[in-house]
């Protein structure tokens, strides 16, 4: 099944308003849609010692995953603050992976930013990722 890309973003950026970021002030929500319909939102939780802060896209595959998901998705909505373009990084990118990787999908990722909404497949952010096979 496919997901709605204006659906999804719309719970991302809901999801941003939840954002804890008071040192970067930079609020982040991200949205995983899956094959069954159902979606998992969350935000980006900044820490003190920022080096183990945790952007948006992490926090929500760990969610998605602590509720028993096992792959199926199928989309991800990404929605940073507007004047800013925003795409997910290096490790967010792996991690993922490690969700997509189970039953072998290839996720659209969608980025909105103040410039529209960017769109990528996860393995073209990612080419050649490690999944430990
Ligand atoms: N951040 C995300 O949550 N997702 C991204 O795709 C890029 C960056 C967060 C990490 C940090 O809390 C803040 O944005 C500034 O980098």
């Amino acid at each position: 099944m496919s997901v709605d890309r204006d659906s999804l973003m719309a719970a991302a950026r809901s999801a941003a308003e939840s954002a804890y970021a008071p040192y970067s002030k930079f609020r982040v929500g991200a949205a995983l849609g899956f094959a069954d319909g159902s979606v998992v939102t969350a935000a980006n939780v900044e820490n003190a010692s920022y080096g183990l802060s945790l952007c948006a896209e992490t926090v929500a595959v760990a969610k998605a995953m602590a509720a028993g998901k096992r792959g199926g998705l199928v989309g991800v909505a990404i929605s940073g603050p507007d004047a800013d373009r925003i795409s997910p990084c290096g490790r967010c990118r792996q991690v993922l992976l490690e969700l997509a990787a189970l039953d072998g999908s290839d996720p659209v990722i969608w980025a909105e930013a103040g410039s529209g909404i960017r769109e990528w497949s996860l393995s073209q952010l990612l080419p050649d990722g490690f999944t430990g096979e």
